[in-house]
């Protein structure tokens, strides 16, 4: 059999998972250790009251011929989508329709698997340091052309840098696709109208496909800042949209999330002798690709729409808001430059001087018990940063935060 060669080009473990191990190797050999995981960004807050009930209603369903599911429509039932259109975007001025929304088991897999749309030889800006889903699902799908000592010949990195406030600049080349993160994992930083509609301009422009992560958009609560790229004029032309129940109501675990293609994308490619167009191409991979997420789970998603469930995602949304504006505070005041934490779940920092970001990781780990992730892991200009959320519960964080006050650097 031949392999895909370019799985050889990726890191060999994906940064979590590497966390992960070495949290365990640590606790393997500090058995009584209260580690605090402030690292990967995994809700601690239960399900809303108002899921657990319509997922225990949908379970009932299951027991009985006349209600039971079987298969269901690969891009999402119908009250889930209608409910996304009405609630996510036509009450905040986006007209986007239920038929151009695609459920699925989150942003991380549609964001990997939108890969499977691109040709060959596309240049596609990636921002540094950024999530790594984004470049590694290019590297495997072999998008990302030749490496070089961390440079690839299709992959323009835009540097995120203190220099810039940590926001990609548009280049000045052009690019056939470009990521886009805001509120951003890692750096916590937003993109605000001007910025969104400097790139929606580029994009229309240059042909660009925009692939906007939303993910943490219910963490924005300045409403100055947009939470969909079509909240820009254009946008619809030229991006699509990932969003996710994962961080907005706490189905990390349990999976749902949707992707927008509209069907006025005008990124349209063609193969030779027939137009493809993004809404279909998607449309048909996920049909062959994906048989949809359960009926249980697009039931508990559709009630967070409910006025109860509205209430109830907030509650839990301002609890990790508090907690991360408490842990940036406390970083503040041992006199660290800080990002993030407002607007967002993540907190980025600059690791004292002479300190690389493993050897920060370490340091936190062995001395105060707490877990981060270093931001080397999300690329090289990641190095000399360190990324924290406040998706701790709010004990464990404000134990996070009386260690920090009491020693650090
Ligand atoms: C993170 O910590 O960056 C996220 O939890 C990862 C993810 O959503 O896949």
């Amino acid at each position: 059999m031949i392999v895909n060669s370019h799985f050889g080009n990726v890191k060999e473990t994906y940064l979590f998972s590497e966390i992960a191990k070495r949290v365990s190797d640590f606790k393997a050999q500090n058995s009584g250790a209260d580690v605090i995981r402030l690292g990967i960004g995994d809700a601690t807050q239960p399900l809303p009251e108002v899921c657990i009930k319509a997922m225990h209603e949908a379970v009932e369903e299951m027991a009985y011929p006349e209600t039971f599911r079987g298969y269901g429509p690969e891009q999402g039932y119908d009250f889930l989508r209608q409910a996304i259109s009405e609630y996510d975007y036509k009450a905040r001025g986006c007209d986007i329709e239920a038929d151009e929304i695609f459920v699925s088991d989150g942003a991380k897999s549609d964001t990997a698997n939108f890969t499977d749309l691109f040709g060959k030889g596309n240049i596609i800006g990636i921002s540094n340091p950024v999530y790594p889903v984004y470049l590694d699902s290019n590297i495997m799908a072999g998008h990302s052309g030749a490496e070089n000592q961390g440079s690839y010949e299709n992959i323009v990195f835009l540097d995120c840098l203190p220099e810039n406030g940590l926001k990609p600049a548009i280049p000045d080349k052009h690019l056939d696709i470009v990521y886009l993160c805001s509120p951003n994992n890692p750096t916590g930083v937003t993109l605000s109208h001007e910025d969104l509609k400097a790139w929606v301009d580029y994009a229309l422009e240059h042909k660009t496909l925009i692939l906007f992560d939303a993910a943490y958009e219910a963490f924005v609560t300045d409403p100055s800042i947009p939470r969909s790229i079509y909240e820009i004029p254009g946008a619809k032309k030229v991006a699509v949209e990932f969003r996710s129940f994962s961080k907005t109501a706490g189905f990390t675990g349990t999976r749902c999330g949707y992707t927008v293609v509209p069907k006025s994308l005008e990124i349209a490619v063609s193969n030779g002798n027939k137009p493809l167009h993004l809404h279909s191409m998607w449309l048909r991979r996920q049909t062959t690709k994906f048989n949809g997420v359960s009926y249980i789970v697009q039931k508990g998603a559709a009630a967070i729409y409910s006025e109860a469930g509205r209430h109830q995602i907030k509650k839990a949304i301002d609890i990790y808001l508090s907690n991360a504006k408490a842990i940036r505070k406390a970083f503040e005041e041992k006199g660290y430059q800080v990002w993030g934490g407002d607007n967002s779940p993540y907190i980025w920092l600059k690791v004292p001087e002479g300190k690389t970001s493993w050897e920060f990781f370490d340091y936190l780990l062995n001395t105060y018990h707490i877990v981060g992730t270093p931001g080397s892991g999300f690329g090289t200009r990641g190095e000399g940063f360190f990324r924290l959320t406040g998706f701790g519960s709010p004990q464990k964080t404000k134990e996070a935060v009386n260690r920090i006050l009491k020693g650090l650097l």
